[in-house]
């Protein structure tokens, strides 16, 4: 089981950031990376359409073998953490506890601004985990737009400052002084939001925070690829091309991603959770 593949799921390619920081951590690691390019973006979508895609995928994970799951999606973690961790027997890693974590470690003045998708933001997962801390204020905002900037390729363009200074200014007036990037993409664009909210603002995003809880869980939970593992990185897609995801995470992260294969996700029951 020790060496069997650390199972990464995303909406698309933005979950590659969380990838890249696991390896970066962890490089004995073989991983088997889903993007749900068949349902992306999942951001605007009804949160009960989210869960179901979502599960979808991770059953899928579960069934080609791997020995954790990595929800590097904070729309789909939003959705369906709960549902996810009693469905499984595997361990189970999200992206929002551990940003969130961070987040109430960083701050100074105990004001901390969350920004994410529509879904994300909607949901109240951000706000009801930071809001157990009584003496945290937090501000939040949906930045619908920024997704589209990045998988475009845009990260300095007068129109996405212009976007960023719409979205950010309400938290940048409210003080905040740890703003959590609630967002797999919004690590590309950590130029323009720290621009944006100034130097003093610290920025966490829940990629390199994620693949710390990934380290720990492996660590503890005595699951670390053995010393001889020889690591791959397979990447699949699901919907009926595989080109516009090599294309995507080309542009995102550079030759990392070397080809990718298309993968069916299978319609599933959800009532009872348990599989
Ligand atoms: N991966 C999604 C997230 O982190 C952003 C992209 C999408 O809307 O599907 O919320």
């Amino acid at each position: 089981m020790a060496d069997a593949p650390i199972g990464i799921f995303d909406s698309g390619v933005g979950g590659l950031t969380v990838a890249r920081a696991i390896t970066d951590q962890l490089p004995r690691e073989s991983l088997l990376y889903i993007g749900d390019t068949a349902h992306s973006p999942y951001g605007p979508k009804p949160i009960a359409d989210v869960r179901r895609y979502a599960l979808e995928v991770l059953d899928t994970l579960v069934d080609q073998g791997v020995k954790m799951l990595v929800i590097a999606c904070n729309t789909a973690s939003a959705a369906m953490l709960r549902d996810a961790r009693e469905r499984y027997d595997v361990p189970v890693v999200e992206v929002i506890g551990p940003a969130v974590r961070t987040a109430m470690s960083t701050t100074r003045n105990g004001r901390i601004g969350v920004i994410g998708t529509a879904g994300t933001i909607g949901s109240g997962a951000y706000q009801d985990m930071l809001g157990v801390n009584e003496r945290l204020t937090v501000l939040t905002a949906a930045c619908p737009s920024f997704v589209g900037f990045v998988e475009a390729g845009v990260t300095d363009s007068p129109e996405l400052l212009a976007a960023a200074e719409e979205y950010l200014a309400p938290l940048r007036h409210a003080g905040v002084d740890t703003l959590v990037l609630g967002c797999t993409h919004y690590p590309f664009l950590k130029g323009a939001i720290s621009y944006v909210m100034g130097p003093e603002v610290s920025l966490v995003s829940s990629d390199t925070e994620t693949a710390n809880d990934v380290y720990r869980q492996l660590v503890s939970r005595d699951l670390l690829a053995g010393p001889d593992a020889a690591p791959s990185h397979v990447y699949e897609a699901t919907g009926d091309s595989a080109d516009e995801f090599l294309r995507l995470a080309h542009r995102l992260m550079g030759r990392e991603v070397s080809a990718v294969r298309l993968v069916q996700t299978g319609a599933i029951d959800i009532p009872g959770h348990a599989r």
